[in-house]
């Protein structure tokens, strides 16, 4: 199956205005974002999915607070990359319910809708513009927004340039920010494209093996960033990686063949007699 690219719906078609206040925030996006009063990010309900009748998600439920930092594991075919396809509308399930906040149901938007919306996805492999320099990288997510697109040249306001500035810092590339981003070691790739999701301000991130391949300096600065990513955003990680995991798990999720098999602290799953039985039962 081709790995599809996040920049393909930014890029290949703008945003949709959903409407908003166009100044306020870093003034460069402005959308209803997901409502947030009850606490809740992301509300999956009896979540069904089946490839030529292999069910990939059977009846799963899961939801997510706003600001937490949730780990999701899972054996390989678990069903988590699918649970993924459902979130960003890749996948249309065959039956379930899908909310982001109390009322954007996403089973009824399109993918670049829901990057609209406020949902930024991470794939495994880093796809940043290898001939452009970090910073321009970062300034050109910006284009994903519909309002700053009217011109290829459009000069970034004073809040852009800050926001640039801010990711730079907090993706630690401050000091690359000259640098041609196929020069960039693995890790500093991965930071980047982080980067450009986090230029376009999502309430919900999600990060499917974001540590695969990387050294483990840059495993221990991506857990730093995850940790300081949460609060102001809601992060789903999926990740393999237990040492990773340890280091920044709140919650854990495990799903197995398609559904949740157990939650709670990662002491606490892998204290679960069903949890140890489908990874080390196979
Ligand atoms: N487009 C598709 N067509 C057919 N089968 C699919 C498709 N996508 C996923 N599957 C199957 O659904 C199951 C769940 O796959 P998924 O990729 O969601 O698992 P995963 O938990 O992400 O696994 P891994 O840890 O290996 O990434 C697998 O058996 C996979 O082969
Ligand atoms: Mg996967």
């Amino acid at each position: 199956m081709a790995e599809y690219d996040w920049r393909d719906i930014v890029y290949g078609e703008p945003l949709p205005d959903l409407g908003g206040d166009p100044a306020g925030g870093y003034g460069h996006l402005r959308r209803p974002g997901p409502d947030l009063s009850h606490g809740v990010a992301l509300y999956l309900d009896d979540i069904s999915v089946t490839f030529d009748g292999f069910r990939a998600l059977n009846k799963l439920s899961l939801s997510i607070d706003a600001g937490e930092l949730r780990c999701v594991i899972g054996p390989n075919g678990a069903g988590k990359t699918t649970m993924m396809d459902v979130i960003t509308g890749k996948t249309r399930p065959d039956s379930g319910t899908a909310f982001f906040g109390q009322t954007i149901d996403l089973l009824k938007l399109r993918e670049p809708e829901i990057v609209a919306a406020g949902i930024g996805r991470k794939f495994q492999k880093p796809t940043v513009f290898e001939e452009l320099s970090v910073q321009d990288n970062l300034e050109l997510a910006l284009k994903a927004d519909k309002r700053a697109r009217g011109t290829l040249f459009f000069r970034l306001s004073a809040g852009q340039r800050a926001r640039v500035e801010e990711v730079l810092a907090l993706v630690r590339l401050e000091d690359q920010a000259a640098r041609r981003a196929g020069d960039l070691s693995h890790g500093q790739k991965q930071w980047l494209e982080i980067g450009m999701l986090l230029m376009l301000e999502p309430q919900l991130l999600l990060l499917d093996e974001p540590v695969a391949g990387m050294t483990d300096a840059e495993t221990d600065r991506t857990a730093e960033l995850f940790v300081s990513l949460a609060g102001r955003h809601t992060l789903m990680v999926v990740e393999h990686d237990m040492e990773f995991v340890r280091k920044i798990a709140d919650k854990v999720t495990v799903l197995h063949e398609g559904s949740l098999l157990a939650e709670g602290s990662l002491e606490q799953v892998q204290a679960d007699e069903r949890v140890v039985e489908v990874y080390l039962g196979r």
